[in-house]
């Protein structure tokens, strides 16, 4: 399509002339939903079904939404809270019928029982398909299956683990500690969510596209691909969160703003991904790509298996925005929790320096980190990295704890409120509690089997978190190897606010200084 080119005057008589379609619009679904009201001629309490927040005819809960919308995460917890099923129903005007639950039963039924009635859809795959295209992240039914298959596999080999302890090491002992030597030398403040967030880029980069180059220098800028990414998963990120759905489209069709932004970046990054692709197929053409196939990057693996160039590019962006903001927000609220609880993180020190100091940490003795496992879980069930997530259903159905969905519904389960619910974890569910982690909650048992619905933050069933083992290993060697040699104080002491955009993390970061402790134990 063309892009027009406007400025702001023609912009601003662009936008008087669109408000009364807008007006339209708006009376014209309040008058079909009184309509729909008036025919069904529907009582509403709390909601049609358990609690939810006041509803009222026409507008749903437009009132408490607008009045709790800098405190989603807490009303909703709250609301589920009160529910008899940990479930409720959110209608308001201007959104479709959400259901949101925090019930084990529902979340099994939805990510496994019933699968396939309830995809991602189109509402969710359209807000991202330019970014993503037909990415794994982005797709449903046939498509997904596919490359699910593809990635499965490539990402369960046991080479693939060695190679990112591999990598881990090389990124740690040549990047990441050097810079936070410095900055104890200096005593100069550090972002500490910044540099684990570079750190995270630079293994995905590696890992899946067999590329070094992000500095982590906090002085140096970020790399071009890191800030392209950056921007467009942003923009997508605000185009979820618009009150009128409209309006990015207009500003789509039209190639401005924000949406234009997004092209440009999207252009970049298809750009850059493709150009690595033909390099590595020029290097594995020629037998250059000498490395041994256990030291294999994703990218390597999935030319030489002979997909088409652009599954490969789509999937490879999949890769990177899974993998580059989520480890990094687990581990930066773990620090700061552990700043919070001395006694836990000495207990903590003592587990990961009990390995002989000169010996590097394997895939091996990772295995053997259980309350480091038991800390990282506990971090991630009060600031889960993915705080929300919504799926569609097909067709009518309805959740085991008897509430009701149609054909169209957000059907939401909502890892943050599930880590904060009574029924599930008990009277001090507020509370860093390692030990809960454990048999007979006491440290240095064994560990619990927990129900992966009970505790969906890596999602669960068919669908769950393909990075799941990688993202443990990368966590647990981070910190391991962070704590053994360094202090971590944060600068300030107010409490960091939790933010749930794509993916979620702390407001600002965390700002702190490091002290290199005295002895490498
Ligand atoms: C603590 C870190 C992580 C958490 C909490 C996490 C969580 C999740 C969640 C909740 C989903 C489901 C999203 C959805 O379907 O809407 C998901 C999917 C996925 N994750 Fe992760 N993830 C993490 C790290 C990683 C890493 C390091 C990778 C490595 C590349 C990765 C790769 C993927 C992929 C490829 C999918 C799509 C799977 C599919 O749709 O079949 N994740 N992750
Ligand atoms: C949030 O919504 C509830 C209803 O669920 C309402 O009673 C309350 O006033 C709202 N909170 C704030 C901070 O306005
Ligand atoms: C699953 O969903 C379908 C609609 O796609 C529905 O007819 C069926 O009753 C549901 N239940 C089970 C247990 O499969």
């Amino acid at each position: 399509m063309e892009v027009i080119k406007l400025d702001m005057e023609t912009f601003m008589s662009l936008f008087s002339l669109l408000r009364p379609l807008v007006v339209f619009f708006v009376s014209f679904s309040v008058f079909h939903v009184m309509l729909c009201r008036f025919v069904g001629a529907r009582k509403l309490s709390g909601n049609d079904y358990g609690h939810g927040p006041p509803t009222y005819p026409i507008i749903g809960c437009l009132i408490s939404f607008y009045k709790n919308k800098t405190r989603l995460l807490d009303w909703y917890t709250e609301l589920l809270a009160e529910s008899v099923t940990n479930t409720i129903v959110v209608r308001r005007l201007g959104a479709r019928r959400t259901i949101v639950t925090a019930n084990p039963d529902n979340v099994e039924y939805i990510l496994k029982t019933n699968f396939s009635n309830f995809p991602k859809g189109k509402p969710f795959t359209e807000i991202l398909g330019d970014f993503l295209g037909y990415g794994i992240f982005n797709v449903d039914g046939e498509l997904w299956l596919a490359q699910r298959k593809l990635a499965s596999h490539a990402f369960s080999t046991n080479s693939l683990r060695e190679f990112v302890v591999n990598t881990l090491e090389e990124e740690v002992e040549n990047h990441l500690v050097p810079v936070l030597e410095r900055s104890a030398e200096t005593a100069v403040v550090v972002d500490l969510q910044e540099l684990l967030r570079r750190v995270a880029f630079n293994m995905i980069c590696k890992v899946s596209l067999g590329i070094d180059r992000c500095s982590l220098d906090p002085s140096l800028p970020v790399s071009p691909l890191d800030r392209a990414f950056d921007m467009a998963s942003e923009i997508c990120a605000r185009r979820g969160a618009a009150p009128l759905f409209l309006i990015w489209k207009i500003k789509k069709w039209l190639g401005i703003g924000s949406e234009r932004k997004l092209k440009d970046a999207v252009r970049e990054v298809h750009a850059y991904v493709a150009e690595l692709i033909e390099d590595k197929k020029k290097k594995i053409g020629t037998g250059d790509n000498e490395m041994s196939s256990n030291q294999q990057d994703l990218l390597s693996r999935m030319i030489v298996a002979g997909h088409e160039e652009e599954v490969i590019r789509d999937m490879m962006i999949s890769f990177i925005l899974a993998g580059r903001d989520t480890t990094s927000a687990a581990m930066t609220w773990l620090f700061w929790l552990l700043s919070c609880h001395p006694e836990i993180e000495r207990e903590l020190l003592k587990e990961t320096s009990a390995m002989a100091p000169e010996k590097m940490l394997d895939f091996e003795s990772l295995k053997k980190l259980k309350l480091l496992k038991a800390c990282i879980c506990e971090s991630m069930r009060l600031y889960p990295p993915v705080a929300w997530d919504s799926k569609h259903a097909m067709e009518d159905d309805t959740l085991p704890d008897g509430t009701p969905v149609t054909a169209g519904d957000r059907v939401t389960y909502f890892p943050y409120g599930m880590g904060r619910m009574e029924a599930l974890w008990g009277k001090d569910r507020f509370k860093f509690k390692p030990s809960r982690w454990f048999n007979y909650n006491r440290l240095g048992g064994s560990l619990k089997e927990v129900c992966p619905y009970s505790f969906p933050v890596f999602q669960a069933g068919p669908r769950v978190c393909l990075g799941k083992e990688m993202a443990f290993i990368q966590m647990k060697y981070l910190v391991a190897s962070i704590l053994r040699r360094f202090e971590i104080r944060p600068v300030s002491s107010n409490r960091p606010v939790f933010v749930p955009l794509l993916t979620a993390h702390m407001a600002g970061g965390l700002k702190v200084l490091v002290h290199k402790r005295d002895v490498l134990r």
